[in-house]
């Protein structure tokens, strides 16, 4: 009987990959060819189940699929990790290929931004809260490199996790703007089984550490419990959110805000995403709820 696992890890010593490792667009490109149904999977590399259950969603619904794993500067600020953001390439391969994915497409920072690169994507209103007011600049480092993403590889549809769910609304949106040809697919948070959203950055987080960053998932939950009980008050929500998640420290920002907009909600809400970031330790942490709307709603927007 032929062992696959057996053979999987015999090739991996000896160095033979079944998943394809593409460093340049030109290798892209070549690569791609004239693949009808490619599922595409942008990453910053550091993977884990969240990312994994992107990835074998893309696997099962294209006919070939691909992850990125790119650290993209221009969506860290000044003083942000860009340099401490954990790297682990040959880990992160062996995990694709294990997924099922095709290829995996890790750029240099000149292929993406050749010298003398300043064209950008400036998304509009959708970005001008919560992380956007936090993280100047951040999204517009997004757009740009998942935009640039997206021409390079020209996949059918594009895997985004609802963990960072004000990137998936304003990738969502720049889709539509622009008239891109790529569908975009939303997909659940992956979390622990103590339920913390699994997140590259928890690695920065101390037993301690993580022991409190518990409390953004508990004054989550808090909220989709009211909610569940009949709960419609904005400002009822919120504050259940907030003093639960406080134990973990001062939150920068809760939110209960309309999914499609992101703007605060003032009264009642008949749909709502609760979210939350809050700094544990060195990690800035972020979590959200989605609230009266189902991902696939979502993805209709
Ligand atoms: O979510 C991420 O990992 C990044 O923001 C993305 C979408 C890969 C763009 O760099």
């Amino acid at each position: 009987m032929l062992d696959l696992a057996a053979a999987a890890s015999r090739s991996a010593r000896a160095g033979v990959r079944s998943i394809e490792v593409l460093r340049t667009v030109r290798e892209l490109r070549e690569w791609r060819g004239e693949t009808g149904d490619l599922g595409l999977v942008p990453t910053m590399g550091a993977l884990h189940d969240g990312h994994l259950s992107l990835v074998e969603r893309a696997v099962r619904e294209s006919e070939r699929a691909i992850a990125s794993i790119f650290v993209n500067p221009t969506q860290f600020g000044p003083a942000e990790d860009y340099r401490a953001y954990p790297r682990d390439e040959a880990n992160d391969l062996a995990l694709l290929e294990r997924a099922g994915c095709a290829a995996a497409y890790l750029p240099s920072v000149e292929q993406i931004y050749p010298a003398g690169d300043d064209t950008r994507i400036v998304p509009g209103d959708i970005a001008a809260r919560l992380e956007g007011a936090a993280r100047p600049g951040h999204f517009t480092g997004v757009c740009t490199v998942v935009a640039k993403l997206f021409e390079m590889v020209r996949p059918t549809r594009a895997y985004f996790g609802q963990k960072d769910f004000q990137q998936l609304r304003v990738v969502q949106t720049m889709v539509r703007h622009l008239a891109m040809d790529v569908r975009v697919v939303p997909c659940p948070t992956v979390r622990a089984d103590d339920g913390l959203a699994l997140s590259s950055r928890n690695a920065y987080l101390s037993e301690t550490e993580r022991a409190s960053a518990l409390a953004l998932s508990r004054g989550l939950f808090a909220a989709r419990e009211a909610w569940q009980r009949g709960e419609r008050d904005a400002a009822v929500l919120r504050g259940a959110a907030g003093g639960a998640a406080s134990a973990a420290g001062r939150p920068e920002y809760v939110s209960v805000a309309d999914p499609a907009t992101l703007r605060e909600i003032a009264g009642r809400a008949d749909r709502a995403v609760v979210s939350l970031a809050c700094r544990v330790g060195r990690a800035r942490l972020i979590d959200n709820v989605l609230l009266g709307m189902t991902l696939d709603e979502l993805a209709a927007l």
